[in-house]
């Protein structure tokens, strides 16, 4: 077995560990990290391959040594795997931006890893819900984000991927630019000619996984099948990974037109043969159906984007003046200064919190502590470097009673401190900061 690695563990004298992101799958680990090495001390994901147990392969009934066999024959593959899963994502994510980059792939003391590229944002389980159906028009975007990257992973020369892992968990869209990138190649399978294939590691997610992957037979439309069951849990609202039936009766659960229900059942039907064979296909039929939208409905349904385009400019407009006129700066002398969160603070758009900002100037790298003392609210803090990167929230903030304290650690440069309540309360705070070397 290998060990989870613990928090603050240093890899290659390089690259240190601050969070575990996630163990339960079978084949790897995932760490959130830091590298150290470079100037900007960027966060990075890193991926360690996991090992196996007899119990786990359900081999213990088996003689040792036989067991040693299957479970080294089980590893190799593994590695076998894992490699590849590197290499084609190194491949894929050279020059394409909605997939990670890898940055490095290394062994050590008999364990492998990769880094990848670490994607601020959200995943699509933020956008699709249980109990939240998006509409018709909704999803046909969706779907056709979301296929647009799966074109580029089959179509790719020589390095062609299946993915089989597709699922809203696995799509994030990213804060900075607000496209989708597909994370979790772990299960990923090379194809070398296009078609199908026997899997020799089976896996994915129950809901989502094409029916034909469980025989052991996997093809550019399994992934197909995976999106179409996101379509499907977005227009119904409708976990499939809760509802063992929705692929076949999903049609009754939502209102759409009869053109979207033929493509989506196309992208959903049991047989592999009947569906879409690759992104390409699903994606022309998706886009006829926006070209064949009536076109009395076209100008309607602009002038209401256009409208909602517009409030949206004034409010991030009037947001950002707020914002500008509320600007306080933080002075590290350790001594308190007075602060309220009030209702006419700016508010956040997605969650309506108000919060306030304090500017702060590092010179060189420090450490800096800030103190909120509040009755009223428990604050939480997020941070950037100013037109760098986008609000990271801090998670070890230690409470003593109505005392909340965080450290944070700052390059050269200007940063915004963001202090908001972590439910609706606002009211008076005292806020207090000093720096450290260490
Ligand atoms: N490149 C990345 N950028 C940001 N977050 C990531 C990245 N890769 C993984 N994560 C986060 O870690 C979680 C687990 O990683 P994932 O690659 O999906 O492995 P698993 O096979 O355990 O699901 C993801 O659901 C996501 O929240
Ligand atoms: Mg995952």
């Amino acid at each position: 077995m290998n060990n989870i690695l613990s928090i603050g563990t240093r890899l290659r004298d390089r690259y240190k560990i601050i969070d575990v992101l996630s163990h339960q799958t079978a084949f790897g680990i995932t760490y959130k990290i830091v590298d150290s090495h470079h100037p900007n001390k960027p966060t990075r994901i890193l991926k360690q391959l996991k090992k196996t147990t007899a119990a786990k392969l359900d081999i213990e009934y088996l003689s040792t040594s036989k067991q040693e066999i299957i479970l080294k024959q089980y590893w190799l593959e593994c590695l076998r795997l894992f490699r590849i899963e590197s290499q084609t994502l190194a491949k894929l994510g050279e020059n394409y931006q909605q997939i990670p980059t890898i940055f490095e792939y290394f062994d050590e003391q008999d364990e492998y890893f990769y880094v990848q590229e670490y994607i601020e944002g959200l995943s699509l389980t933020t956008e699709i819900r249980q109990g939240k159906r998006l509409s018709e028009s909704q999803t046909i975007s969706l779907l056709i984000e979301i296929l647009e990257i799966l074109e580029y992973v089959q179509t790719y020369p020589n390095y062609s991927v299946i993915h089989r892992d597709i699922k809203p968990e696995n799509i994030i869209r990213r804060s900075a630019d607000n496209k989708l990138v597909l994370i979790d190649f772990g299960l990923a399978k090379e194809v070398t000619v296009s078609g199908t294939k026997i899997g020799s590691i089976k896996g994915g997610t129950k809901g989502y996984i094409a029916p034909e992957i469980l025989l052991g037979r996997v093809s550019f439309a399994s992934d197909i099948y995976s999106v179409g069951m996101i379509g499907v849990f977005a227009i119904t609202g409708e976990d499939p990974a809760y509802t063992a039936t929705l692929a076949e009766n999903w049609q009754s659960k939502a209102n759409v037109s009869q053109e979207f229900t033929s493509v989506l059942n196309k992208m959903v039907c049991e047989s592999y043969k009947q569906r879409f064979q690759n992104a390409t296909e699903a994606l022309v039929a998706l886009r006829n159906l926006l070209k064949n939208t009536p076109h009395s409905q076209l100008p309607l349904k602009l002038i209401s984007q256009l409208i909602v385009g517009i409030v949206l400019v004034i409010v991030v407009i009037s947001t950002i003046i707020i914002t500008k006129k509320t600007d306080t700066t933080l002075i590290a002398d350790g001594k308190e200064q007075e602060g309220q969160l009030t209702q006419s603070d700016p508010k956040e758009l997605i969650n309506g919190k108000h919060y306030d900002i304090y500017n702060f100037t590092s010179g060189k790298q420090k450490y800096l502590t800030v103190e909120i003392v509040s009755k009223n609210f428990n604050p939480t803090f997020t941070i950037r470097k100013v037109n760098e990167d986008n609000f990271i929230s801090v998670k070890n903030i230690s409470t003593k009673e109505n005392n909340f304290t965080a450290t944070f650690m700052l390059e050269n440069g200007q940063y915004e401190l963001k202090i908001k309540s972590i439910n609706m309360a606002l009211g008076n705070y005292a806020i207090k900061a000093w720096v450290t070397d260490k």
